[in-house]
């Protein structure tokens, strides 16, 4: 019976939980032994791993998070760890990973390959939606709808006192989700990192709405723009002549209960995921884009900044 490990690293998304019960379903349909391994790289190294039953993923697709742990690993970047952790692999008699992440989590999982054999296939999942090669990534969905829900809400309380509302989203240097939340849910301003702005140009504009009647301003900025949101508040306060305040959205874009979309997501990622590996395709990613699912090698996918779709790019205005 051929042994398979799948772990989560990096950022935790909305997601995964059903990506675990895939996996452990299809493991069993396919005469497969499915392993955990618990808190990403750092459990392959602590063998932190032990087999996966169907207990262990009863009622979990409607949780967000991992219920098997993530990390930012760094002793997985140094070899004599990664030694450690085929030797604990090994101790499992596994043979293949699934490895849910983004592409700094795959370029390991690359080396540990190249120096070990181990066979892999990398899922993209990031809120961020930032992973070249693919267009979308797990998680996504569920993020942008926490956002949404939040900017609602927001948006009920800003027209209540007259007031400007900053919210920042996460996406670290890519734009991502605050563009797209901003064309969801009908904000003013949109500052993303990938396209510079100056402040001066919206004074007049936002000056002449106020005078004519809008009573509040929602801006939706990234948390990568070169400003923080606090100075952004300020000069809507300074310059437009509008009280403002900062919502940072943080963590909670990250968790929740994951959508529809997600999940089916996560089906068709670890299905494909898992027929690669048994179709004998060693090293890869499962990326999807419009034409559907395909395989890319990690020299596609990881350390290559990824570009906003121009589609969505030009409505920003
Ligand atoms: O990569 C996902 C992400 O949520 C980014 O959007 C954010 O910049 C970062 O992780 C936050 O990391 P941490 O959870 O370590 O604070």
């Amino acid at each position: 019976m051929l042994h398979i490990g799948i772990l989560c690293s990096g950022g935790d998304v909305s997601g995964m939980n059903p990506a675990l019960k895939h996996f452990v379903e299809f493991s069993y349909k396919h005469g497969l032994k499915p392993y955990f391994i618990y808190d990403g790289y750092e459990g392959l190294i602590d063998d932190n791993i032990s087999e996966a039953t169907y207990a262990d993923v009863a009622g979990i697709i409607t949780k967000g998070g991992t219920k098997i742990g993530s990390a930012r690993s760094k002793r997985f970047m140094e070899k004599k760890y990664r030694t450690q952790a085929k030797q604990n692999l090994d101790l499992h008699d596994i043979k293949m990973l699934v490895v849910l992440g983004g592409d700094g989590s795959f370029r390991g999982l690359d080396i540990f390959y190249k120096e070990h054999g181990v066979k892999f296939c990398g899922i993209p999942s990031t809120i961020d939606n930032d992973i070249n090669g693919t267009e979308y990534c797990l998680g996504v969905d569920t993020a942008l709808n926490v956002i949404r829900n939040a900017i609602d809400s927001v948006r009920d309380t800003a027209s209540s006192f007259k007031r400007a509302f900053v919210i920042e989203t996460m996406g670290r240097d890519c734009g991502y989700l605050a563009l797209v939340s901003h064309l969801t849910s009908g904000s003013e301003l949109c500052l993303i990192p990938e396209v510079a702005y100056n402040l001066d140009n919206y004074v007049d504009e936002f000056q002449t709405q106020l005078h004519h009647g809008r009573r509040y301003f929602l801006a939706v900025v990234a948390e990568g723009i070169k400003d923080d949101s606090a100075s952004i508040a300020t000069w809507f306060e300074d310059k437009v002549g509008i009280e403002a305040r900062v919502t940072v959205l943080g963590h909670i874009q990250r968790g929740g209960n994951p959508t529809s979309y997600d999940r089916l997501m996560a089906y068709k990622f670890v299905n494909y995921a898992m027929k690669a590996l048994l179709d004998g395709v060693n090293e890869s990613i499962i990326c999807y884009d419009k034409n559907g699912f395909n395989l890319k090698s990690i020299d596609e996918v990881a350390g290559i900044k990824k570009e906003l779709d121009p589609e969505l790019l030009q409505f920003l205005v």
